[in-house]
């Protein structure tokens, strides 16, 4: 069987201005060919030295053990600062630990649990719209039907059931200002400083306004109703004191940090299950598999956190879809010191990348690495914990890590337990990294009831 859809990587060196086209157009583009067979690659754009890092051993390094010594890089910060300031995702040092501590208690695994009605009620309500929109002979773009399911499910958790909010008005304004800024400008690839301004974010600007005016009015509202029956996010972020002030977040800072959880929590998970069911209908044996394993738990109604446990080909579909096409592609960090990574030195000031999407194809890493086969995380082989980092890792790993495994794999069973999904000829999608890893084109997919 051929190997489904992956990007083209780059077989001889590329200049800047190529280099800057490249990066516009898919950050996936940039990275060489030889990052699939190396433990390292690295070169220079104008002044800005680079490295790209593939090596696990190298990795652990970078994102746990010398963790201070590698912030984030400007420039996924000058992307993000306009629309979600120095939130949990941008802050450093103990900034960033205290908002990471007010956030935490959302994430243990009890309230995960508690929040997952939700998740089931978004699974049964996709159904109930991909049942009305799926007529023989005519696709669907399953990513829009994702987005908005994921969507329900992340506004939910941030502000509760809060009607006020416009929270569709929010979500169309961050995906546009994301869409138009996140495109890697040229001063960010050589290293010219924040301050200078970016002309594709001076054009982004007014759409942040709108988006800050909804946040604001979600706070203002909770200000004073006070919180409701069960906590949400927006109530436990208010109720956060910084343990060295003791003081609450500041209006600005709840915005910023609202907005970071709608970015984060949203996109990623409606792109992974979006790539997931474009696999299934790739192979028609996994997706019948898949769907054997959800029938039988399910038995007609939609997956909840109890079935979880029940459905692990169905992870295993949500794990290889992650290796695959991982929304978070690239890692992005600036040496803050000089340094040795197994054997390649870094000096302080280079950017440091772990391209993500090439250790997942690594061919000394992985067996057959472009093949989409679920079963390599059964859990009879050994896969390094710094080989598959599809949420990063050290204290900078992805807060809602397990929140989003229970939701795609609650979404993926309920849908495949009802549809089947088939590919459209021509109508492949291809993998496009702007700041996640997107179908450009979308997921086109043929679906019928079972
Ligand atoms: C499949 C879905 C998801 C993927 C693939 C994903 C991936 C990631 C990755 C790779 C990072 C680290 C970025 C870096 O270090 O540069 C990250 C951080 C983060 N993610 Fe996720 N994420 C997902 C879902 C979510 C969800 C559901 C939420 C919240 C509800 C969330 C909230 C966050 C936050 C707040 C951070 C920053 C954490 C910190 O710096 O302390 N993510 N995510």
């Amino acid at each position: 069987m051929a190997d489904p859809v992956s990007a083209p990587l780059v077989t001889k060196p590329l200049g800047l201005w190529e280099s800057y086209r490249a990066a516009r157009r898919n950050l996936l583009e940039i990275i060489p060919l030889a990052a699939l067979h190396q433990p390292f690659v690295s070169g220079q754009n104008g002044p800005q030295r680079w490295h790209m890092v593939m090596s696990p051993k190298a990795i652990r390094r970078v994102l746990r053990d010398a963790v201070d010594d590698y912030p984030k890089s400007e420039a996924t910060k000058s992307i993000l600062r306009p629309a979600i300031g120095e939130s949990l995702f941008v802050a450093e040092g103990a900034e960033w630990r205290w908002q990471r501590r007010a956030a935490a208690p959302v994430f243990t695994a009890r309230n995960v649990t508690a929040l997952t009605p939700v998740m089931t009620r978004a699974a049964e309500a996709a159904c109930a719209r991909i049942a009305a929109d799926a007529n023989p002979g005519r696709a669907v773009n399953v990513v829009d039907q994702m987005v908005a399911a994921t969507f329900d499910v992340i506004a939910t958790v941030t502000f509760g059931e809060d009607e006020a909010v416009d929270r569709a008005g929010a979500s169309e304004a961050l995906e546009s200002y994301i869409e138009k800024a996140a495109r890697v400008s040229l001063l960010d690839l050589i290293g010219v400083p924040d301050w200078v301004p970016r002309p594709n974010r001076i054009g982004a600007a007014s759409m942040l306004t709108k988006m800050h005016a909804d946040a604001d009015l979600a706070i203002e509202t909770r200000r004073k109703t006070g919180p409701g029956a069960a906590p949400d996010l927006l109530d436990m972020l208010m109720d956060a004191e910084d343990p060295e002030s003791g003081r609450a977040m500041r209006t600005e800072e709840l915005r910023e940090n609202l907005l970071t959880f709608i970015v984060a929590g949203h996109e990623t998970t409606a792109l992974t299950l979006s790539w997931a069911l474009y696999l299934c209908a790739f192979d028609e044996t996994v997706q019948a598999k898949a769907r054997a394993e959800a029938c039988a738990v399910l038995d007609g109604r939609a997956a909840t956190a109890d079935d979880v446990v029940s459905l692990p080909y169905i992870r295993q579909i949500v794990e290889e879809t992650l290796r695959l096409y991982p929304p978070g592609g690239f890692l992005s960090r600036t040496a803050r010191a000089a340094d040795e990574l197994d054997g390649a030195e870094v000096k302080s000031g280079d950017t440091v990348i772990v391209p993500v999407y090439a250790l997942h194809r690594h061919r000394k890493l992985w067996d057959d690495p472009d093949a989409f086969r679920p079963e390599r995380f059964d859990g009879s082989g050994e896969i390094d914990r710094y080989q598959f980092l599809p949420f990063s890792d050290g204290p900078r790993i992805c807060i809602g890590a397990s929140f989003a495994m229970q939701e795609a794999i609650i979404i993926l069973a309920s849908l495949l337990s009802r549809f089947r999904f088939t590919r459209v000829p021509g109508r492949d999608p291809k993998p496009v990294m702007i700041l996640t890893l997107r179908p450009e084109g979308g997921v086109w997919l043929e679906v019928a009831p079972l």
